[in-house]
């Protein structure tokens, strides 16, 4: 191959570092106004009213409540729970009350300084337990916003491993918020139309997304309403459904004012407002046979919602479908709930479920091997999934989906992991000698992610890619993913390259555009090379195909069509594969196209005066099929590694009363280059029949292994076992505590 495989540079690398790319914050307003939010103080409560302070002068602004919306008020995601302002009800610290609209930031200030909301607090339901005993109700009748079942399908027998088995082996895990913290912050500009509609530019992951929020929520035809991604700095999920939120609140505001409005949230308030990675609980029991093998397991995952259902359905359904680990267990049983509780809803964050629950069934190996007394890798290596294996929810792991042991061998080996443990052991043994506080731990992960939508997801977006002939021969790729700094911008056209046997600057990339380019689903779920990839390859062929039927040389005769004012667009639909089968109801049957997998080790230094963690050293083995761009790849890889591994140390949303009490970067700690490991990453290869020349996702499969790899480093080096994280100084001291106490005669 000519451009797939090649370690291209970014196409929108140079503008970037030197600053030329114009983010929505930077590009001029002119004219327009600055919306803004107020919003509510308290975590629950009813709202009688919003007074307006009569000192000031409201003709200059105008402002929006819940009476005056034009539409249903409702910010329409996967339910309409979600209202777009509160009516009577409110559910949560943040929530949007009321919208301004003010021709400069300072009135816009003084305006939202100048209401008052009249809410009488009521008792909130602040955690996931509290949500569970169901006490106090906020959410449908129970409080539960989804509630799946993965069953073995021997049943009887998965409750007689569970009731005749040795011995159980009982864990629980938890794991914390995760703020996305991408560069830019939210913002989008609304356009009124003078036939009433609305335009919208915006830093957004989801065109189309926002596209039929407006639709629903202002009441529109589709044909009066456009949404265009402006650069995006960074979205990591974040960018998934809650841009939906701001392009309402900008066009209401638009469509009221009869103005241009600027609706852009500097860092405190994309704090406050935007969504997290949901918090988890996740609980195993492991039924052991007297020969120490594993005879069925049954889990238990639940993830806080926060007050409404947002993405959370299907951030559980992945998760569920991944909580067994990378491992062959007989009969697993794995029950999910999202709960909904009075803090702000939780969203979509890179990895989308699975980091809580494989942390959980990584840490569960771990202990399963601690109280066998066997080593954490001989556990792993004698359970690893192999191709044929069957996954809990019933697919069957075929070709080019089962590279667990290859990973996992090649990162021990690379690593030198079995050598390392030793060598770390000895010197942690010299170090507390000669009272040195620093330990040093080595640990391993093995993780899986499946690449695009989950069951017949990719089925109901029905992806469409077009590619249109240009008159100076070359290309241009109309399709709705976004590049939000993973490289879609650079990848796509790459595989388009390829397919027209063109030069890499013969394809031009179109801005996504919901008035110029077609419905190509949403750029999340590890989904845009290989699902759109490939269908935009078949977009390339349909190209190719068009221009034939002018002339035997394709690139002449589009460019002959195109000069003529008569362009050729090839189009590519994605078709559902009919191997593909897929029991919603029951979470049965082929989950994903594909899976990628990556094994982790990571050594990390841990001081024993201050508690300080430090990872050091990261080996990082994935396969993700074909590359199709090896630098961005291993990118990718790095990127998501620190993430994940600061997600379990370091960065910790911290609560009170349904507030976010660190809702700055002064207080949000995350990491910086200075805290990134050395980094060896290797990429293989087992190329996957379904993705675009045999390419899996990659872009969420680095954020599963970092966090359990460290905890199993933390126990090596300090004895003890981290099951919650973020694993901070004072958690470590709090179980340090514990184990003296136990000691104690
Ligand atoms: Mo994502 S977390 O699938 O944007």
């Amino acid at each position: 191959m000519k451009v797939v495989g090649k370690p291209l540079e970014r196409r929108d690398a140079w503008d970037k570092v030197t600053g030329r790319t114009r983010f929505l914050a930077d590009i001029p307003l002119g004219e327009a106004w600055y919306g803004g939010v107020l919003r509510s103080q308290v975590a629950r409560g009813n709202l009688a009213g919003i007074a307006r302070d009569a000192g000031f002068d409201w003709s200059q602004v105008v402002v929006i409540t819940a009476a005056d919306l034009p539409g249903p008020n409702t910010v329409a995601m996967i339910r309409e729970d979600l209202p777009l302002l509160a009516d009577g009800e409110v559910s949560f610290v943040g929530q949007a009350l009321a919208l301004v609209a003010a021709p400069d930031r300072a009135t816009l200030a003084a305006a939202l300084a100048a209401l008052r909301p009249d809410i009488t607090p009521s008792p909130a339901v602040l955690s996931m337990e509290e949500a569970l005993r169901g006490e106090t109700v906020i959410w449908g009748e129970d409080n539960v916003i989804a509630d799946y079942t993965i069953a073995p399908d021997d049943m009887a027998a998965f409750e007689a491993a569970m009731a005749t088995a040795d011995r159980i082996i009982e864990g629980t895990y938890r794991t914390g918020y995760q703020e996305h913290i991408y560069l830019e912050p939210q913002g989008v500009v609304a356009d009124p139309r003078p036939d009433g509609g609305v335009e919208i530019l915006g830093s957004l992951q989801c065109p189309y997304y926002v596209l039929n929020a407006l639709a629903r929520g202002l009441g529109l035809e589709r044909d009066r309403l456009v949404v265009r991604q402006s650069p995006t700095g960074g979205a990591f999920g974040g960018k998934e459904d809650y841009p939906s939120v701001l392009a309402m609140q900008a066009a209401v505001l638009a469509l009221k004012s009869g103005r241009q409005v600027a609706m852009l949230y500097e860092r405190h308030e994309d704090i406050i407002a935007s969504t997290k990675r949901h918090p988890s609980r996740t609980r195993h029991r492991t039924a052991i046979a007297e020969d120490g093998s594993l005879l069925a397991a049954d889990i238990d995952v639940v993830l806080d919602a926060g007050a409404f259902t947002t993405l959370s359905p299907v951030v559980l359904s992945r998760a569920i479908l991944h909580a067994a680990g990378s491992y062959n267990i007989p009969l697993v049983r794995i029950r999910g709930r999202a709960v909904a509780t009075n803090t702000p809803p939780n969203g979509a964050f890179r990895g989308f479920g699975v980091p809580q629950s494989i942390f959980a069934a990584e840490r569960h190996m771990d202990r399963i091997a601690r109280e066998l007394g066997v080593e954490p890798l001989a556990l792993r290596r004698q359970l690893v999934l192999e191709r044929g294996d069957v996954l809990p929810h019933g697919q069957v792991l075929g070709e080019g989906n089962a590279a667990g042991a290859l990973v996992l061998e090649r990162a021990v080996t690379l690593s030198g992991y079995e050598k390392r443990r030793g060598e770390l052991a000895a010197a942690n043994a010299a170090a507390a000698e000669r009272g040195d506080p620093v330990r040093h731990g080595i640990g391993v992960s093995l993780v899986h992610h499946g690449a695009g939508f989950t069951g017949d997801g990719e089925d109901r977006i029905a992806t469409v890619v077009r590619v249109r002939g240009e008159a100076d021969g070359t290309v241009t790729v109309l399709c709705s993913s976004v590049e939000m700094g993973q490289g879609a911008e650079t990848v796509l056209p790459a595989i388009a390259a390829e397919a027209l046997d063109l030069p890499l600057e013969a394809v031009r990339y179109h801005q996504p555009d919901t008035a110029a380019v077609p419905d190509s689903g949403p750029t999340v779920a590890s989904r845009t090379t290989m699902v759109v990839g490939k269908v935009l390859v078949q977009a390339c062929d349909d190209l190719v195909r068009r221009a034939r039927a002018h002339g035997a040389d394709a690139r002449a005769a589009w460019s002959a069509q195109a000069a003529a004012g008569e362009a050729l667009v090839g189009e590519g639909r994605y078709e559902p594969d009919p191997d593909i089968r897929w029991d919603q109801e029951h979470h049965h049957g082929d989950a994903y196209p594909g899976y990628a997998w990556m094994a982790t080790v990571v050594e990390a230094a841990v001081d024993t005066d201050t508690l300080e963690i430090h990872p050091e050293r990261v080996t990082a083995v994935a396969e993700i099929g074909t590359a199709i761009n090896p630098v961005l790849c291993v990118g990718q890889v790095e990127g998501g590694m620190v993430q994940s591994l600061a997600w379990g140390y370091l960065e910790e949303v911290k609560l009170d009363g349904g507030r976010y009490l660190n809702d700055r970067l002064a207080t949000y700690i995350i990491p910086t280059c200075l805290d990134a490991p050395r980094f060896e990453v290797e990429l293989a290869a087992e190329p996957s029949p379904r993705g675009a020349y045999g390419a899996k996702g990659l872009g969420e499969l680095p954020m599963n292994g970092g966090a359990p790899a460290l905890a199993a480093a933390i126990e090596h080096a300090l004895g003890i076992a981290p099951d919650t994280i973020p694993m901070t100084p004072d958690r470590l001291l709090e179980q340090l505590q514990a184990r003296a106490q136990e000691a104690r005669p």
